[in-house]
């Protein structure tokens, strides 16, 4: 193989230099320089390809390459647009032990299980280590093929001898070329090992799963890099202490990315919740002041989700605020409507808002709830445990429509609240109110009469 060479270019300006250095010559910024291969195409061979693709008319272009292969898990199918397409590139992302390896190893399983091939290519743990934790999670099918393997050379002979349907990759962080003198991890190896991916997918017609490490700081090069080479990109979110992982489409090319896949670790790997909203309110505490249940849109479907708030006497001159799971500055601006349209000196409380379970809620749809549970919290007053609070609040008090009311409402009947608090602009178009009393409300203070 002809020897590679690479040369080193200016992230900032875009300057060239054979060597490494710590400052750009060119434009004075530090640290700005990444190597990158020297792409040498002779004319004669640019000209070919050339000859070769012929612009086509877009109604002459057969659509039949979108054929979905069923990952057999009906959480990932959904947040994938309905299944893998293939020859795509999927880059899934997270935080060490979250559980990459264990979903891509189940979704090998449920594939092979089909009589399709897999090929899984482990640059950090050995054979025998997948083995093991394989066979604690009943993996059993006799079509997954492991390696583990850094090189990418050796990747590309494996992948293009076997001709895998699937081909994993675990992970993209410690794969490296020999040719290029940086450290595997490095934004040109990275980007080169994905390139050399990249072409067996489209090639091959291989469906490709990427697994990528996030670094806080980003010191070795982060699947950011990527985003924009891959066809989709997954991320796996969640606490390690915490049982449950949410995966969330980044970016999709064949769906959308407002789909979210939520999983439970147990000990014999990942298992789908079916009903989150269960879930999330199963260790709710009955009669207690400050909890509100909300009904929240993830992508298509609603959640119930439980915001608490803890209002207490502050101990110094300036109180203490704090909001995990919604936006401070939204909470904030909340207990301002609070104070000049409702009237609740809260300049003397310290406050505490949570949203429980881990979860990110960033729709207005939430504000009303979060409102709901520190009044709730201040005058020490209960809200009924059966009721669920769904709206926007403006600036002067007024509490706004919000979207996909009717499924809002629908979950909440599902999991047997007897009644639904809502704008009133949205209750005069609800069709259908699942069985349940839904009460319109056009301000704050409305909302506040009826509930506490
Ligand atoms: P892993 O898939 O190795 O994480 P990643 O590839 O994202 O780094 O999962 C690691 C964590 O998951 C580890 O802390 C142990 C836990 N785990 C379980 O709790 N149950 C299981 O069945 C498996 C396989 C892992
Ligand atoms: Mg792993």
């Amino acid at each position: 193989m002809a020897k590679v060479r690479t040369k080193f270019v200016c992230n900032e300006c875009g300057s060239e230099s054979p060597k490494w250095m710590g400052k750009c010559p060119e434009c004075g910024q530090w640290n700005t320089l990444v190597e990158e291969v020297e792409q040498k195409e002779s004319q004669a061979q640019q000209r070919l390809v050339g000859v070769l693709s012929k612009p086509e008319s877009l109604s002459d272009i057969s659509d039949n390459i979108e054929e979905r292969l069923s990952t057999g898990n009906t959480e990932l199918d959904r947040v994938m647009g309905g299944g893998i397409v293939k020859g795509s590139l999927v880059l899934v992302g997270g935080d060490p032990g979250i559980g990459k390896s264990t979903l891509l190893l189940q979704i090998s399983n449920n594939i092979g299980i089909k009589g399709l091939k897999v090929l899984y290519i482990s640059g950090e743990e050995s054979a025998a280590q997948i083995k093991l934790r394989a066979s604690r999670m009943d993996v059993v099918s006799g079509n997954i093929f492991l390696v583990s393997e850094n090189s990418t050379w050796n990747v590309d002979a494996y992948a293009r001898e076997m001709k895998p349907d699937i081909l994993i990759v675990d992970s993209i962080q410690t794969m490296y070329n020999p040719d290029i003198s940086s450290a595997p991890g490095s934004v040109s190896q990275v980007r080169e090992a994905t390139l050399g991916l990249m072409k067996i997918a489209k090639q091959d017609g291989i469906a490709t799963f990427l697994v990528g490490h996030v670094t806080k700081q980003g010191a070795i090069a982060g699947p950011r890099v990527l985003e924009h080479m891959v066809d989709t990109v997954l991320y796996f979110e969640g606490e390690t202490h915490m049982s449950y992982r949410v995966l969330r489409a980044v970016k999709n090319r064949f769906g959308s990315t407002n789909e979210i896949g939520i999983f439970e670790m147990g000990d014999k790997g990942l298992t789908e919740v079916v009903n989150p909203s269960e879930m999330l309110l199963s260790g709710r505490m009955k009669g207690a002041s400050g909890s509100c249940v909300i009904s929240a849109m993830e992508g298509t479907r609603a959640m119930l989700v439980e915001v608490q708030a803890l209002l207490s006497h502050t101990s110094f001159g300036v109180p203490r605020r704090n909001a995990t799971g919604v936006d401070y500055n939204r909470v904030m601006l909340l207990m301002a409507v609070l104070e000049k349209r409702v009237g609740m000196q809260l300049g003397s409380s310290d406050s505490y808002v949570n949203v429980v379970g881990g979860i990110k809620l960033n729709e207005p749809a939430a504000d009303m709830g979060i409102i709901a549970a520190i009044a709730s919290s201040f005058k020490d007053k209960e809200i009924d445990e059966g009721t669920v609070i769904i709206g926007e609040v403006g600036l002067a008090g007024e509490v706004r429509a919000v979207n996909f009311m009717e499924k809002r409402v629908n979950e909440a009947a599902k999991l047997g609240f007897k009644r639904c608090v809502v704008p009133r602009n949205n209750l005069n178009k609800l069709k259908d109110k699942s069985g349940i009393e839904v009460i319109g409300v056009s301000n704050v203070n409305e909302m506040l009469d009826i509930i506490i």
